[in-house]
């Protein structure tokens, strides 16, 4: 098991993936951080589109690359937006995370600074639905 990245660690590299961000339309950049069981690093910003609801968050792009890079369960995930207002994942997003995620699975709201906030993915989403409920996993 190679070391695990600290959240400081997770933060830096959320915020130089907020820096790619593409967000023409919202002016709200976002980066994430996830890493993984097996202690991968992945990363995504959001990407967003004319067609507004054709926008990605940051957080389903480092679901994908994620999943590219065969990764299939999240330890720790560090979101950074774009000031000092916790930027939490939105519904969508907190329902991509339980896929691949645990109930205790912390969700760390950042700035560039430290963490604003952190909750667990029940905290986020409660009584959910996943997996489980369709007998896969
Ligand atoms: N956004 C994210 O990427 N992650 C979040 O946690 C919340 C919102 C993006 C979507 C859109 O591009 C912009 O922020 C404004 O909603």
């Amino acid at each position: 098991m190679p070391d695990l990245p600290d959240i400081p660690e997770l933060i830096r590299l959320a915020v130089a993936a907020r820096d790619r961000a593409y967000c023409p339309y919202s002016n709200h950049p976002v980066g994430a951080a996830l890493v993984t069981d097996a202690g991968e690093v992945y990363t995504g910003c959001n990407v967003e589109n004319a067609a507004y609801p054709l926008g990605s968050c940051a957080e389903q792009s480092a679901i994908s690359a994620m999943v590219l890079g065969g990764g299939r369960a999240i330890r720790e995930l560090v979101v950074v937006g774009p000031d000092d207002a916790p930027c939490t994942p939105c519904g969508g997003c907190r329902q991509r995370i339980r896929e691949f995620a645990g109930p205790d699975t912390r969700v760390h709201a950042c700035n560039e600074r430290g963490v604003l906030l952190t909750v667990t993915l029940d905290e986020l989403l409660p009584e959910s639905f996943g997996p489980e409920n369709l007998n896969q996993r």
